[in-house]
């Protein structure tokens, strides 16, 4: 499929390239796998395959165009497209407009057009991103073809990379064979915006971050014991009383949508996380008789546990929450938590030990727990949607559906737990070794980027199961005055294990390219923590 673009591209000589990207079967002839890593390249994450050569174009910013390609599927009718056009051609001159560079001025040898060649009959241009959007699909740059549009977004970010400036500051790109498609089709960040509240702004900052460090899912853990700040069209009483203050401290309906929306554009999928039975807290605030009452001896207490599992009341709020959840967040997934339920209150509550009893539980809490969840994932499957949880829910005997995403973060055991649940064919995310809330001083990114995902003992069968994995950002210590630099580019390093090949693990290769590529993020305004000493050729320059 690519040998005719190649074909074309020489012919053409100078003056055009094309950008697509295809499914299955694509490959470039006599490329070598993951060719020479010179220090000059400064790609991240590192592509499957690809080629550079010592020719170099320049790149004018008032004759580069980044246009449709004849025969392309998709035209300017696809505003997701129009946009990441807009947004690299911004990337790739911004900056050197700001400076003034001369615009008229011809080069001898000049890249004046990217086109863009869609080649899927359906390219999906209004649709949400989803899992298997990314299964299987490639992108192939200097010639750009994409399948589907969302690896467009993919294969701008790569294109937009090779480009660096000369000693003049004149914008250059040499003549590569890039083709790429990810390892790992679920490449997660979890930003938690109940510990403390994260305004909008700062969400869609990360997820442009994320963007350009090849991530795909957004897991918003929106809500918490401290506070509840999604505003319930149904419940508006959750985040009236539940969040930090019901007018500044909330996410609207349209607050919601356009982070949605802006994933979107960046083929990035939101799954929302609504943490039961435990991690609940702020939900009593706004909703009686939720919470479960705690009990001093034979008496109410006056604090609250996890969700009453007991009440009929529960059952039904959940249902009417769930509903609306449902038709809020677009992705095919609901994460529902399930993790660390404290079994104390529980265990203090006279008609829930009555209860126990009834059912025959005898002192096993954890039972209890999984009645409630089995209750629960009932309600969210009549939904249609599918379902996340952490490990616990699998851990505890939860009867699953089948195409539940079980995902593994405690740090003991890990690789046996991995074996667990893909031995019993759950499909599995990873985000144990990747808790970057966890600080300390010097280059922690090594670490993170020395996990292999799949080094549990396993058949190829279920090998297969680990889908990818997330790095999470928990929130206790975190806020909008230093999420981005303590996310980027620690994360980064998370994003290369789940996207390139799992033999790129030299670490000095990676240090190289990873400096160049926090300079990339710095220079389109992200401050991006350093690495160790150095420089970078423009620096933060603040806000
Ligand atoms: C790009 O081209 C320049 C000029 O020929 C050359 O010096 C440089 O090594 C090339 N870079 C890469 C990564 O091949
Ligand atoms: C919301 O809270 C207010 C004040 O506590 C209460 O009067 C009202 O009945 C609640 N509304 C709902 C729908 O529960
Ligand atoms: C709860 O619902 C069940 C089944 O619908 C019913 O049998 C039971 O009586 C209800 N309990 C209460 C306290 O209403
Ligand atoms: C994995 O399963 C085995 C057999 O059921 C069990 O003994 C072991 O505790 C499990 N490991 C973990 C980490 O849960």
């Amino acid at each position: 499929r690519f040998r005719p673009l190649m074909r074309a591209l020489t012919l053409l000589g100078l003056g055009t390239l094309f950008l697509t990207t295809s499914c299955k079967d694509s490959h470039i002839d006599n490329l070598e796998e993951r060719s020479r890593l010179s220090d000059e390249v400064s790609l991240w994450p590192l592509p499957q395959q690809f080629q550079t050569s010592p020719v170099a174009f320049k790149l004018s910013a008032s004759r580069f165009k980044i246009v449709h390609a004849p025969g392309s599927t998709a035209g300017p009718s696809c505003s997701l497209l129009q946009n990441a056009f807009r947004r690299y051609f911004k990337y790739i001159f911004g900056y050197v407009n700001e400076q003034g560079q001369p615009r008229s001025r011809v080069f001898d040898s000049e890249l004046r057009e990217l086109q863009v060649l869609i080649t899927s009959t359906d390219p999906e241009c209004d649709a949400y991103p989803s899992l298997k959007t990314d299964e299987s699909c490639k992108f192939a740059v200097v010639f750009l073809t994409a399948f589907v549009v969302v690896f467009v977004v993919l294969g701008l970010e790569t294109f937009s990379q090779l480009v660096y400036e000369d000693d003049y500051g004149v914008n250059n790109i040499n003549k590569t064979s890039i083709l790429d498609y990810p390892r790992f089709s679920h490449r997660g960040i979890l930003l938690d915006t109940s510990r403390h509240y994260l305004p909008l702004k700062v969400i869609l900052a990360n997820l442009e971050v994320m963007a350009m460090n090849k991530f795909n899912v957004f897991h918003w853990h929106i809500v918490d014991d401290s506070s509840f700040p999604f505003l319930s069209r149904t419940f508006p009483n959750l985040s009236q009383q539940g969040a930090y203050h019901p007018y500044t401290h909330v996410y609207t309906p349209v607050d919601v949508k356009s982070v949605i929306e802006f994933a979107r554009m960046r083929g990035i999928r939101v799954i929302a996380e609504f943490d039961t039975p435990g991690h609940t807290q702020s939900w009593g605030k706004g909703q009686t008789d939720l919470l479960t009452p705690c009990y001093s001896g034979s008496s109410p207490s006056g604090t609250f546990g996890p969700v009453n599992p007991i009440l009929n009341s529960t059952y039904d709020f959940m249902t009417s929450f769930f509903k609306e959840i449902s038709s809020v967040f677009a992705d095919a997934y609901i994460h529902l938590g399930g993790d660390e339920v404290d079994f104390s209150c529980w265990k203090s509550n006279p008609d829930i030990q009555k209860f126990m009893e009834q059912q025959g539980f005898g002192q096993d809490y954890s039972k209890l727990e999984s009645y409630y969840i089995q209750r629960l994932l009932d309600i969210v499957s009549s939904t249609k949607k599918g379902y996340m949880v952490w490990q616990e829910v699998f851990d505890n005997e939860v009867k699953l559906k089948g195409d539940t995403v079980v995902e593994v973060w405690k740090m003991n055991m890990v690789e046996e737990e991995l074996q667990n649940v893909t031995g019993a064919g759950f499909t599995t995310i990873l985000s144990a070794p990747w808790y970057l809330d966890y600080i300390s001083y010097g280059q922690d990114w090594k670490n993170y980027y020395k996990v292999e995902p799949l080094s549990f003992n396993g058949t190829p069968e279920q090998k297969k199961l680990v889908i990818g994995g997330e790095a999470c950002l928990w929130g206790e210590y975190v806020d909008a005055t230093n999420l981005t630099p303590r996310l980027w580019p620690r994360a980064s390093a998370v994003a290369e294990r789940l996207w390139s090949d799992e033999n790129v693990k030299d670490i000095g290769s990676a240090y190289s390219r990873l400096e160049k590529h926090r300079c990339h993020m710095v220079r389109r305004g992200i401050p991006a923590e350093p690495l160790f000493v150095g420089h970078c050729g423009h620096e933060y320059s603040g806000l």
